[in-house]
């Protein structure tokens, strides 16, 4: 059998992971620069190594995840979550339910937390933030980042939600508490019902066509009628009426 192939099939039995569902060539090609580095020959030696060592495991596991992400990306989208989708969200339900799926080291969440917050008290927001990676989980929570990653907060918010302990950025406490963690697999596991909002960003573009067709099938399955998909600024979806959604704004979709 193919060594990838193989691989793949290791991998699932280990840790539940299905590389099969993410684009081969661009999974091939960043996993191959992490062995050759190691000094491993193949995909199956490669393995051979991950299933004894958790270290290497989890190298492999950050390897694979691409944790990138900042505070408010693509900024100008954020402004347009603020103004115009909160407030008809907010129109019907005050009590909003909020997933940031995939949301890597929190900046995703975060930011919500703080768009959301020039409508509603703070204590008010509870935002459900996932990721498969516990790694990034885990750094979410501490929520320590590096200047690079706030170049897109407007000023008040970093003046209010950010302390600077040189040379990094500590979130605010309040902020924190308005979203709760948890380890969730966009290809495995079950979904939230009734939400009002789902932000799925740059996660998509690493999927198979088959797998990103059965996640917004389970996106509009989560979202009520009305409710809102948020994805990212390279992800349009090109069938939207096939999901029962329709465009509400540019990355926007509005469950019928
Ligand atoms: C590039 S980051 C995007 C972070 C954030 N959403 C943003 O737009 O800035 C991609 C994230 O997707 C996560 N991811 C990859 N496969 C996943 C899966 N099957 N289920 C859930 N999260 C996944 C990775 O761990 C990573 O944190």
């Amino acid at each position: 059998m193919q060594d990838y192939i193989k691989f793949v099939e290791s991998i699932k039995k280990k840790t539940g992971i299905d590389l099969a569902l993410y684009k081969e060539a661009q999974m091939k090609r960043r996993l191959t620069s992490l062995y050759e580095k190691k000094g491993y020959k193949n995909f199956v030696s490669f393995f051979e190594a991950i299933d004894t060592d958790r270290d290497l495991l989890n190298e492999f596991l950050d390897r694979m995840t691409i944790n990138v992400s900042e505070f408010y990306r693509n900024s100008k989208r954020w402004e347009v979550l603020q103004q115009k989708i909160f407030p008809k969200l907010l129109a019907d339900n005050k009590r909003l339910k909020i997933w940031s799926a995939a949301c890597s080291t929190g900046e995703e969440p975060y930011t919500t937390a703080m768009v959301l917050s020039n409508h509603l008290p703070i204590s008010q927001i509870s935002i459900l933030a996932t990721d498969i990676d516990e790694n990034a989980i885990q750094r979410a929570k501490v929520g320590i980042y590096p200047e690079r990653s706030l170049a897109e907060v407007p000023l008040d918010m970093k003046n209010k939600y950010f302390e600077k302990q040189a040379p990094f950025y500590k979130i605010d406490d309040t902020i924190k508490r308005a979203v709760s963690f948890k380890k969730h697999n966009l290809l495995l596991d079950t979904y939230e019902r009734n939400l009002d909002l789902i932000i799925c960003r740059n996660v998509m573009i690493y999927f198979t066509e088959e797998a990103k067709d059965q996640i917004y099938q389970n996106f509009s399955k989560s979202l009520r009628p009305g409710g809102i998909l948020f994805v990212g600024s390279t992800e349009q979806i090109f069938n939207p009426t096939k999901y029962d959604f329709v465009t509400e704004d540019t990355f926007f979709y509005r469950k019928m």
